[in-house]
């Protein structure tokens, strides 16, 4: 991967210092609106805890959210930061007070319904529901003034993991680890996380029909990423991320053709599969 020039690293840095969300002026000032497209990711927060009600109502938001003919296709595992400890042998990520674990979950409509095994179709839906109810999780934590963060790697908490999480949590076949929601609340006194680059409308909604975001567009943004990432980890090598990326999805191949298809050493002794 090429090095970024320094005044391509400026420029990429001013482009994302310069980025805000854009809705037009007639319904910009819309408060559910705004909690949308101000949310930004958190990974700080006080060493303060997510009330009762606050949780209730957290986990109330993913219980209603909508899903393929209202299947409800998703389990929720709350844990506070003794829960996790117990659980997993290490504090919960991000010096969080408390997580949602969100599984992506057919078995419990599957043992309802009857549905005959659909491994691809069941995956699909599961996975769709699963992350629908964890993103309105997340909008009410901040509707509420928490912030959040979604893992799917770091500690041990996600899709990246999910063959040794399911594993911990002894989960049945049908019932796939997604994704963790930690919350917390902001730092006081502190702006809101800088956005990372987002693609332009026209590369992500294009008008007439689908055509392939334009290669400048593309090259921009990579820049931008770069650009994002050095200036956060003070200078870390992007490459060297990215073949971590690389590394961990082969690995998380390996255990999700496990989970989801039966696949691997223990398919043969009927191992977890057989569909989510
Ligand atoms: C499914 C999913 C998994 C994620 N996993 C991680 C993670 O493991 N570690 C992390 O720091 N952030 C993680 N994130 C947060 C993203 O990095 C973040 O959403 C993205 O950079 C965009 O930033 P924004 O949420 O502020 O718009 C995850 C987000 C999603 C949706």
């Amino acid at each position: 991967m090429e090095r970024l020039t320094k005044r391509q690293l400026v420029a990429s840095l001013a482009r994302i210092l310069a980025a805000r969300p854009r809705a037009p002026r007639s319904v910009a000032g819309n408060p559910l609106l705004r909690t949308i497209l101000e949310r930004r990711t958190r990974r700080r927060f006080r060493d303060e805890d997510v009330a009762p009600d606050e949780r209730e109502a957290i986990l109330e938001a993913g219980r209603l959210a909508p899903s393929t003919v209202n299947l409800q296709t998703w389990t929720f595992l709350p844990f506070d930061r003794e829960q996790w400890r117990r659980t997993f042998s290490r504090p919960l990520p991000l010096g969080a007070p408390w997580a949602v674990m969100i599984l992506a979950d057919t078995r419990r409509a599957r043992r309802a319904f009857e549905f005959p095994a659909a491994p691809l179709c069941d995956h699909t839906v599961g996975v769709m529901n699963a992350s629908l109810a964890a993103m309105s999780m997340v909008l009410a934590a901040e509707a509420l003034g928490l912030g959040s963060c979604l893992l799917s790697e770091t500690g041990k908490t996600g899709f990246y993991d999910a063959a040794e999480l399911a594993d911990v949590l002894v989960l049945p076949a049908g019932v796939l680890p997604l994704v963790t929601a930690v919350f917390g609340r902001p730092l006081s006194g502190r702006p809101r996380p800088v956005m990372p680059p987002k693609l332009p409308v026209e590369a992500v909604a294009p008008a007439g029909g689908y055509r392939d975001a334009d290669a400048a567009v593309l090259a921009a943004w990579r820049r931008q990423m770069q650009a994002g990432y050095q200036a956060a980890t003070g200078g870390r090598s992007f490459a060297g991320q990215l073949a971590h990326y690389a590394r961990r999805i082969g690995e998380a191949e390996a255990g999700l053709r496990r989970l989801v298809l039966g696949d691997g050493p223990d398919a043969a002794a009927g191992g977890r599969g057989k569909g989510l």
